[in-house]
């Protein structure tokens, strides 16, 4: 729908005067009402990277979810401010894994004689706290367009890899794109005494799998692809590694945000596709694309819209921004020092990555 147009004004004057002072960062599955605002747009890696890159900015107003703006906060300098525009907006992946249950099951690891073996590796939807037990145990972050990248260096690290908290993403990449088998993969589920696991099960594993996942990737099914099949012959089914194992087999071509919009910018006219991610990205995209003759679909109308990243509309972007323009500082995600400290470690092994 289209933007209010007296929000749509008092958003711009507010960033004009703020000017300088400001660096609006948008994911891609943000709104179309907020993303005309951003100054850039990415998937999370694209934008932890460039979080960093404008530091005259006082202020960083992330629009997207509450992990992000923790990452820029952490890769960010200590005379930036990081402001997320409704506190709300969190991850309920993210929340899948609290750092007590990520304690908790290093002490079954340990319990178990493999902890010494384990590197682990955590997605970036995850809190700064996960991510600070990753830096200190030795361990990387990843996105999902370089899950494969992180992998590869932690298994030069360690022998085995504790995924967290996707178990489709870790999943997906260690049996799509390094070869192993799906019973090289467990998974861990902090619900249950040990994980659910035995210690013979732990020292089999080369991948522990925490049990969380996406509510929005999850839902697409091996059905919603086999149906489009049928509904749109010739249809190139392009899903996120965030989409359960069969659905990611089951598909033409698997990537992050990024590679799903480089991948539809390098496509044909003529050329069909489904699309597997969040919808306010696949609707974009499809408007885009629709005067190149390139017919995009959203591949289960099922599923909808995250409605955390919803949570940031264009009500909040101008409350925020005129806030901030009246000298307001509103919203601050603020990470403490020790466990930024650690989960920068972590965050600089990802990005040192090759
Ligand atoms: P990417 O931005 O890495 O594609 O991740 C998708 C996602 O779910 C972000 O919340
Ligand atoms: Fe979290 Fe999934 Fe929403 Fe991304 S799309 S913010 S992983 S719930």
């Amino acid at each position: 729908s289209p933007s209010d147009p007296d929000l749509v004004e008092r958003a711009r004057a507010a960033k004009e005067k703020l000017g300088d002072k400001v660096f609006v960062l948008g994911h891609h599955y943000q709104r179309d009402e907020v993303i005309q605002f951003a100054d850039v747009t990415g998937d999370s890696f694209k934008l932890a990277r460039d979080a960093a890159a404008k530091p005259e900015a006082e202020y960083i107003v992330f629009c997207g979810v509450h992990f992000m703006a923790e990452s820029a906060d952490i890769l960010t300098g200590d005379d930036q401010k990081v402001v997320l525009p409704d506190l709300a907006a969190g991850c309920s992946m993210a929340d899948m894994a609290t750092a007590e249950q990520v304690a908790e099951c290093w002490d079954v690891l340990t319990e178990a004689g493999v902890a010494e073996q384990v590197v682990p590796v955590s997605y970036m939807n995850s809190s700064a706290d996960i991510k600070a037990f990753t830096g200190k145990h030795g361990g990387t972050i990843c996105t999902s367009s370089n899950a494969k990248k992180a992998l590869d260096w932690a298994f030069e690290q360690g022998e085995k890899v504790l995924f967290l908290p996707d178990q489709h993403l870790g999943r997906n990449t260690a049996v799509r794109d390094m070869g192993m088998s799906l019973d090289d993969c467990v998974v861990y589920n902090p619900h249950k005494p040990n994980g659910g696991l035995t210690a013979e099960e732990l020292r089999a594993a080369k991948m522990i799998l925490w049990r969380g996942h996406c509510s929005v990737h999850g839902r697409f099914s091996l059905d919603s692809v086999n149906d489009v099949r049928e509904r749109i012959p010739g249809v190139n089914v392009l899903v996120h590694p965030e989409c359960k194992h069969e659905v990611v087999a089951a598909a033409d071509y698997v990537g992050s945000t990024e590679y799903i919009i480089k991948t539809l910018e390098a496509a044909p006219a003529g050329s069909k596709w489904a699309i597997g991610t969040e919808l306010n990205l696949v609707r974009r995209l499809a408007n885009r694309f629709a005067d190149e003759g390139k017919e995009i679909v959203f591949l289960d109308k099922t599923v909808c819209f995250c409605s955390t990243m919803n949570r940031i509309d264009l009500p909040h972007l101008v409350w925020t921004l005129e806030s901030l323009a009246e000298g307001n500082l509103v919203n601050q995600i603020s990470v403490d020092r020790e466990t930024e400290s650690f989960a920068k470690l972590a965050l600089e092994r990802m990005l040192a990555l090759p």
